[in-house]
C-alpha cells in the first residue's frame, strides 16, 4: 500500500540521534537550543520554544496570549481537533469561522462579517487560530488587518506549513501574526518524531512560551519574587506543564531541517506533475495562489462526480492509500455536546464530503507516483 505520507530519515538523522545518546544529556543539554536557533535563523522569526508537539505548541500559544475561563478563541472547522482543543485546555470557548473553498483556508469575508457582528453583540474572541491548510498560507495580511481592528492576538497554525512561504515570507516568520505553531509529527515537513514549535517575534510572548512550556518554573533571578535563596533556587510563577522537547528528539529535526527545501523541492514537483495529469478528471485540484509558495504537506482533491467512499475503497483496493483531512471539528461528538451541529458550516462539510487526500511525500518514487495516477484513472473515467 502507497501510504498518503511518510517520513524519510537517512543515516545523518541517525548519526545524530545517536550522537546524542552517546553523550551526557538526553534531554535539557544543548542540542534543544540549537534547533530553536535554527529554526529562527529558517522562519525569521526572532523567538522559538521548542515544545513536544504542535498541540503542546498551540496550548502554550493560547496560555501566552492569556486565554482564560470565559474567553473565545475562533479557529476553522476544517483541521485537526488540536486547532480547537487548546481552547478549550484554557477553559474558554471556541468556535468556528467557515473555510473559502478555493483556498479551503478561512474565508476572510466570513471572518470579517462575524468580527463585526460580534463586535456589535461585545462577544469578540480574544485569539483568532487560522490554519494554513495543506501548507498553502493563508492571506495573513487581510486577516492581520482585521485582528488589528479589533485587537485580536492572532495564532497561525503552521502545523503544515513550515517550507512554504507566504509573500517575501516564511511561514512561521510571524509578519502578519503574534505567534506561529508548528508541528514534527513524521507526516510533516520534517520531523522530530513527536515534537513542535512556538514561534512569535514578540519578546513578551517569548517569555511566556518558556515559562509555560517548563512547568511555570524560572531559573531567571531577575524574575523571582523576594529572596534568592542561592545557585540551586527556581521559582514557579505560573501554572505550567512539562511541554519539553528531548535532545533526542531535537538531533532528529535539527538534521531534517537541513533538508527541508529539498524535502519541499520534491513536494512541489510530486504537486505539479499531479496537477498536469489529473487535470483532465473530474476532480477539482489545489488552487495557486500568487502570494504563496505551498509546503506541499497534503495534496488534496475533490471528488466532483463520484461517491467519495467508493472512489476511496477502490483505490484502497489497488493499493493506494488515500486518506481523508479532516472530519469538520464541529461534526465530532465531542464538539456536538457543546451545541454545535450539522449544517453549521457548510463549506466544510462539503469539502470534507468530496476530499480525498493523495499521497505525497519526499520518497515517493516515480513509479508509485504513476501508478496513483493510473489508478485514479481506472477508477474515474
Ligand atoms: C493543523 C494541525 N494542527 C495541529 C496538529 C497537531 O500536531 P501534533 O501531532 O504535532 O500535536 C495537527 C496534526 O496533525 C494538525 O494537522
Amino acid at each position: 500500500m502507497i501510504p498518503y505520507g511518510k517520513h524519510l530519515v537517512d543515516d545523518d538523522d541517525i548519526d545524530a540521534v545517536v550522537d546524542v545518546l552517546r553523550n551526557q544529556f538526553l534531554t535539557q543539554g544543548t542540542v534543544v537550543p540549537q534547533f530553536e536557533q535554527a529554526l529562527c535563523e529558517y522562519t525569521g522569526a526572532k523567538h522559538c520554544v521548542a515544545v513536544n508537539s504542535a498541540t503542546s505548541g498551540l496550548h502554550v500559544a493560547c496560555l501566552a496570549a492569556g486565554v482564560v475561563a470565559g474567553d473565545l478563541v475562533w479557529t476553522v472547522p476544517n483541521s485537526f481537533v488540536a486547532s480547537a482543543n487548546c481552547a478549550l485546555y484554557c477553559g474558554a470557548s471556541i468556535d468556528f469561522v467557515d473555510i473559502d473553498p478555493l483556498t479551503r483556508n478561512i474565508d476572510i469575508s466570513a471572518l470579517a462579517i462575524k468580527l463585526q457582528h460580534a463586535a456589535n453583540q461585545n462577544r469578540l474572541p480574544k485569539v483568532l487560530i487560522v490554519v494554513h491548510f495543506s501548507g498553502l498560507s493563508c492571506d495573513m495580511q487581510s486577516i492581520r488587518n482585521l485582528t488589528q481592528m479589533y485587537s485580536i492576538v492572532l495564532i497561525e497554525d503552521a502545523a503544515h506549513g513550515l517550507g512554504g512561504s507566504y509573500q517575501q515570507s516564511k511561514i512561521g516568520s510571524c509578519a502578519y501574526s503574534d505567534m506561529a505553531v508548528l508541528s514534527f509529527h513524521p507526516v510533516k515537513s520534517i520531523t522530530s518524531a513527536e515534537g513542535g514549535a512556538v514561534l512569535t517575534n514578540q519578546s513578551q510572548f517569548h517569555e511566556k512560551f518558556k515559562l509555560f512550556a517548563k512547568h511555570g518554573v524560572t531559573k531567571d533571578p531577575s524574575q523571582y519574587q523576594g529572596e534568592n535563596h542561592g545557585p540551586w533556587y527556581y521559582q514557579q510563577l505560573e501554572l505550567g506543564y512539562n511541554y519539553r522537547l528531548s535532545d533526542m528528539q531535537a538531533a532528529l529535526g535539527l538534521s531534517q531541517l537541513k533538508k527541508l527545501d529539498t524535502f519541499i523541492q520534491k513536494r512541489s514537483e510530486i504537486a505539479k506533475l499531479y496537477d498536469k495529469q489529473l487535470a483532465n478528471l473530474p476532480l477539482k485540484l489545489p488552487c495557486v495562489d500568487p502570494q504563496s509558495q505551498s509546503a506541499w504537506h497534503l495534496y488534496m482533491v475533490e471528488l466532483t462526480q463520484h461517491d467519495r467512499q467508493d472512489v476511496y475503497q477502490q483505490l484502497h483496493d489497488k493499493g493506494v492509500g488515500v486518506n481523508v483531512h479532516y472530519i469538520p471539528i464541529h461534526l465530532h461528538p465531542f464538539y456536538q455536546q457543546l451545541g454545535f451541529k450539522q449544517g453549521d458550516f457548510p463549506l466544510s462539510e462539503h469539502f470534507y464530503q468530496n476530499a480525498l487526500t493523495l499521497p505525497l511525500f519526499p520518497s515517493l518514487t516515480d513509479g508509485e507516483q504513476t501508478k496513483v495516477i493510473e489508478a485514479l484513472y481506472e477508477v474515474l473515467v
